[in-house]
């Protein structure tokens, strides 16, 4: 099943409203969702809008938060989230620290109390957008061993990094930083396929083919990927003062909670450094000399990060819009709030 942007944007937005969340509110959460969709990072597109509802309508996300900016230094603020709907709270998070960063050079933001943000490329972009470089880290629920552990502690833990060129183009980069999702995992478990041996692990923290036994994923590139993992915790989840490793709250445990998740949104004005013309010159040189590279053999090109995600939305609207899953057609247009489908106990079920 196909849709235009608007005709699913749409879709979601009216679910998410139907839920409980304000106009404003359900309006942001869908574009970053359709923003998701259109460069085919499903994962993070219309396939979350059933959880998010579900957790709307049993009061884990507040509807009508009290937000508050907290303004700690010249560079430096903390976004309270109220426990909002994370793409809102992210969002407006992202808006002080541009307009920091645009004000004083710098601008190191915090949010504090949030739920699930999504793909966090969209915040970094926002900055890019306005001829700013960014990173951005954010916490997720423990899935992941620490390298050498037997037991989950950390989330997949995003991050992302943004910057602006001297053309069209922009460097989106954002990834989990384990091996794999686990929307990948669910995948092979319902092809019944087995997985590749470095994906994760089983009870006893021994590598699993499996998908069936896997008892957590594993932090890309071992050792180092862990450090990552950790990086993005102690600076989204540690100093900004939320619940941090394992006690990260759990995406499906109990719906009706508050998660406290917590972002960081780190902004930085080229202008006080090299200044902005000079280093989106610098920029698209890089792209280019990186696109003109021979490629190895088995590869098209080489893909500066966000490139390929920026042909893939071109493709979908060539192809006469976006491409969803007939169950989550029929759920979007139904009058179900959500189905009851989550094993909110396990968070390795299905
Ligand atoms: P991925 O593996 O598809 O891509 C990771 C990065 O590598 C991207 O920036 C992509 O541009 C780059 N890349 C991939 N193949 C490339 C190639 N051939 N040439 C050049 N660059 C290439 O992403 P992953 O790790 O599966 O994450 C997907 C999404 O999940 C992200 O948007 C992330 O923010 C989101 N996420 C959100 C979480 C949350 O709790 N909010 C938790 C974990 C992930």
């Amino acid at each position: 099943m196909k849709l235009l942007r608007e005709e699913l944007k749409n879709l979601m937005k009216k679910k998410l409203m139907q839920a409980g969340l304000s106009e404003e509110h359900a309006e942001i959460t869908s574009e970053i969702l359709t923003w998701s969709s259109e460069r085919g990072y499903h994962s993070h597109g219309e396939v979350r809008v059933e959880y998010y509802a579900e957790r709307i309508a049993k009061g884990g996300i507040t509807v009508n938060p009290r937000f508050r900016w907290e303004e700690t230094g010249p560079c430096s603020g903390i976004f309270e989230g109220d426990n909002a709907c994370g793409y809102v709270a992210a969002t407006y998070a992202m808006d002080k620290a541009i307009e920091m960063a645009k004000k004083n050079g710098v601008a190191v933001v915090g949010v504090r109390n949030m739920s699930h943000s999504g793909a966090i490329g969209y915040y970094t972009e926002m900055a890019a957008k306005q001829d700013l470089v960014a990173i951005s880290f954010c916490q997720s629920d423990p899935m992941a061993v620490p390298y050498g552990g037997t037991e989950p502690y950390y989330g997949t833990n995003p991050i992302s990094f943004a910057a602006p060129t001297a053309d069209e183009r922009l460097v989106v980069f954002d990834m989990a930083t384990t091996v794999q999702a686990w929307g990948k995992i669910l995948d092979r478990r319902a092809n019944n396929q087995d997985i590749p041996s470095d994906w994760a692990v089983d009870e006893k923290g021994l590598p699993v083919t499996d998908p069936h036994l896997v008892n957590a994923l594993v932090p890309m590139s071992g050792a180092k990927g862990y450090g990552l993992m950790m990086m993005v915790d102690v600076f989204s989840g540690v100093l900004i003062g939320v619940p941090f490793g394992k006690h990260v709250s759990s995406m499906y445990h109990d719906l009706s909670e508050g998660r406290n998740l917590g972002q960081i949104h780190i902004v930085i004005d080229p202008e006080r450094f090299v200044g902005i013309e000079k280093f989106k010159q610098s920029m698209s040189k890089v792209c280019d000399e990186l696109g003109e590279m021979t490629p190895v053999e088995g590869h098209k090109k080489v893909y500066y990060p966000g490139e390929r995600a920026a042909l893939r939305r071109e493709d979908t609207y060539k192809s006469g819009g976006i491409e969803i899953v007939d169950e989550i057609y029929e759920y979007l247009i139904s009058d179900q709030i959500h189905f009851d489908r989550y094993d909110h106990k396990n968070r390795f079920a299905d």
